[in-house]
């Protein structure tokens, strides 16, 4: 097997933060203490990068929020990536947290191959609950690229895709029929085009669960938020409890993917369901 990289990478994903500036408890539950609990969490462990998979805000992302938590990534001392969930504002982004997000007419969504801790990731923007025509060319144009690379042995054949909807459904009775992404099968699909070269593994939160899904080469984790979890058996809505939680993502030299989930270990405190 051939080596790709010298390093192991550690990434954090924290997903579904939930925050507000007026209402700090919904649901009593203390979203802001949960945030800087995970963001200490993943200072901690040392991480290589840390992503947040969207839905920063509790209900409506703007400016004002973002320029909140803004100096709050800061303290975690490496490089962080951020993705727009349902609840976020993809065009107040570039105003808090700099140019890297920001949009133009060439580049409606915050979509965006980025180049970190030596590895190349794919940042899908699924805020509208659709995956929009343009990003599924992009889409597809990369993962063309990534396979023709893979087949010269030049790439791993691993890739890392982050967004905030699952990509693979049917996992949670409430949120696969009220707020699904509308057309997640086209990403399996084009992703199915590369299953000769290509391994996805995917990244994802939204449906405030722990869930892994396989579908041919597409692996999918989809990560608890640190607001509350639901319960994924239920038609309704139904909390399952109100522990945060995290994952660290673990890339070996092969690109080979493993996962953790953390929660905190005082369970007496704050964080009880
Ligand atoms: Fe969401």
């Amino acid at each position: 097997m051939v080596l790709f990289h010298n390093e192991r990478v550690r990434c954090i994903q924290i997903t579904d933060i939930h925050l507000d500036l007026n209402d700090r408890n919904p649901n009593e539950v203390p979203v802001w203490d949960n945030f800087a609990w995970a963001l200490e969490a993943a200072r901690s462990m040392s991480p290589d990068l840390v992503v947040l998979t969207g839905d920063i805000a509790l209900d409506r992302g703007d400016v004002s929020l973002y320029q909140e938590v803004n100096p709050l990534l800061e303290r975690v001392g490496t490089d962080t990536l951020l993705l727009p969930g349902n609840h976020d504002n993809r065009e107040e982004f570039a105003r808090a947290f700099g140019r890297r997000y920001r949009l133009g007419d060439d580049q409606p969504y915050l979509d965006r191959t980025v180049e970190s801790a030596g590895r190349t990731m794919l940042l899908l923007d699924t805020a509208d609950h659709v995956v929009h025509t343009g990003t599924l060319l992009w889409f597809d144009a990369r993962l063309a690229g990534l396979a023709d690379a893979a087949g010269r042995g030049e790439h791993s054949g691993r890739v890392l895709v982050w967004m905030h909807h699952p990509m693979l459904s049917g996992f949670h009775r409430f949120m696969d029929t009220n707020y699904p992404l509308k057309n997640g099968d086209d990403l399996v699909q084009i992703c199915r085009r590369y299953r000769k070269f290509l391994a996805v593994t995917v990244l994802c939160g939204h449906y405030h669960t722990e869930h892994r899904a396989v579908e041919e080469n597409v692996t999918q984790y989809c990560t608890p938020s640190t607001y509350m979890q639901l319960d994924p058996d239920t038609p309704e809505l139904r909390i399952a409890n109100r522990r945060p939680a995290i994952r660290v993502v673990e890339l070996d030299q092969y690109d080979r993917v493993t996962t953790t989930i953390v929660e905190p270990a005082d369970q007496d405190g704050p964080f009880r369901s």
